[in-house]
């Protein structure tokens, strides 16, 4: 089957959602939205990922791309979802979809969710917002900046309420609470919001990775490649939770050939220090799933987690060097445009470990690429790539 057709939509229910235009201001009204189910995992005997909600909001699949073989071993591959289209991409699209199907299917009349101050989820959630016409409020950490650059200047244009908490950017706990207070208060002036944890990462918003892995094997089969490991920048853990869901349900269907390691390099503390709990974030959207295996019931346990934390450096958000070289390198060998908080530092992580010798000189390595271009337009958004004057120069 092609990949066209594998996302081919076969049905469309109208939820009628039409009569906010007054809050976002749109003089031509609200868009109709739509939700859909597809065929994509035709075959597959998924459970409900086919037939639950899911707004309409991700350019699927993504791209595959061939990259470089490594001088330290594997042929490298990634996997494009900076290129999910929605404003602007990144992982968060995918995530989204599932997360504003529910929301639509329950009624919600407005988005809230809650980020550090470039958060890409809070960008993307107004991106979301914007399509479906619903009214959408991002609590931030830190201050309200003099200009709003790169994430939360997008955001803006989205038409998204910047909700600045004061609050530093790695102290989720209080983020958290301060989205749960918006919420009752929106709540209390008659809306009703549908409010999204810090980064999405829910059992609904992990759906959108469980699909995820499923379309990225099902690319390797037709290149004829098995790859040995998927590899990707994880912080909120839903992108993570996902992916092993979607290698136990692959798995439980008894998918033949070897399956690939599903590697998550860190760079937030708080996740790596235990939360939140993948195993358990995971096996809770196989439940959502309803899905059932060829033998047994896909599960996941604690030997299919990995979380390489050696890259994160002092903390979540503070540049390292491996990965600005990451940055560098990866700008210059495949025009990838990597940030300083997220893909840059898995990519270090992925190259890392390419260097330690883990995978074979023929085996084959695919890196997530979850985005983060925005940031790259924030102050020291890039690394000092040359000192000035070194590749350019001023024409007579
Ligand atoms: C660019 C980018 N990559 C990776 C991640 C990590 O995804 P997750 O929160 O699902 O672990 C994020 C999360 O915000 C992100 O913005």
């Amino acid at each position: 089957m092609g990949s066209e057709e594998r996302f081919e939509v076969i049905d469309h229910m109208c939820v009628g959602h039409t009569n906010n235009s007054h809050r976002n201001g749109h003089a031509w009204g609200a868009p109709t939205v739509w939700l859909t189910a597809n065929v994509q995992f035709e075959g597959m005997p998924m459970g409900r990922l086919v037939t639950l909600p899911r707004a309409d909001l991700a350019t699927l699949p993504t791209p595959l791309e061939r990259g470089p073989h490594l001088e330290a071993g594997p042929r490298l591959w990634v996997k494009r979802d900076d290129l999910t289209g929605l404003g602007v991409g990144g992982n968060k699209a995918r995530k989204l979809e599932y997360l504003c199907g529910a929301a639509l299917a329950e009624g919600a009349d407005c988005l809230i969710t809650v980020g550090a101050g470039q958060s890409n989820h809070c960008r993307m959630t107004a991106a979301a917002g914007a399509r479906l016409g619903l009214e959408t409020h991002l609590v931030l950490s830190g201050d309200r900046p003099d200009q709003l650059v790169g994430n939360q200047l997008l955001s803006h244009l989205f038409g998204a309420h910047l909700h600045f908490t004061g609050v530093p950017s790695a102290n989720w706990g209080e983020l958290e609470i301060a989205r749960e207070a918006l919420t009752e208060a929106l709540e209390a002036d008659g809306l009703h919001p549908h409010s999204i944890p810090i980064g999405g990462s829910t059992p609904v918003g992990a759906l959108g990775y469980v699909a995820a892995f499923v379309e990225t094997m099902e690319q390797c089969a037709a290149l004829g490649i098995e790859p040995a490991a998927i590899v990707f920048t994880s912080s909120s853990g839903g992108t993570h939770a996902g992916l092993v869901a979607g290698l136990a349900l692959w798995r439980s269907q008894g998918n033949p050939g070897p399956l690939p390691e599903v590697v998550a390099i860190g760079v937030a503390k708080g996740v790596v220090l235990g939360l939140p709990d993948i195993v358990g974030l995971a096996n809770d959207a196989l439940k959502l799933l309803g899905a059932t295996g060829k033998g047994s019931s896909p599960v996941v346990t604690a030997a299919d987690v990995e979380i390489d934390t050696r890259w994160i450096g002092e903390d979540y958000a503070i540049p390292t060097a491996a990965a600005d070289d990451a940055i560098i390198w990866s700008a210059r060998h495949g025009g990838w445009v990597l940030d300083r908080t997220y893909s840059g530092k898995g990519m270090a992580g992925m190259l890392g470990n390419a260097a330690e010798g883990r995978w074979a000189a023929d085996a084959d390595v695919i890196f997530i690429h979850t985005g983060g271009l925005p940031a790259v337009f924030a102050p020291e958004g890039v690394p000092d790539v040359a000192p000035a004057g070194e590749l350019d120069h001023q024409l007579p």
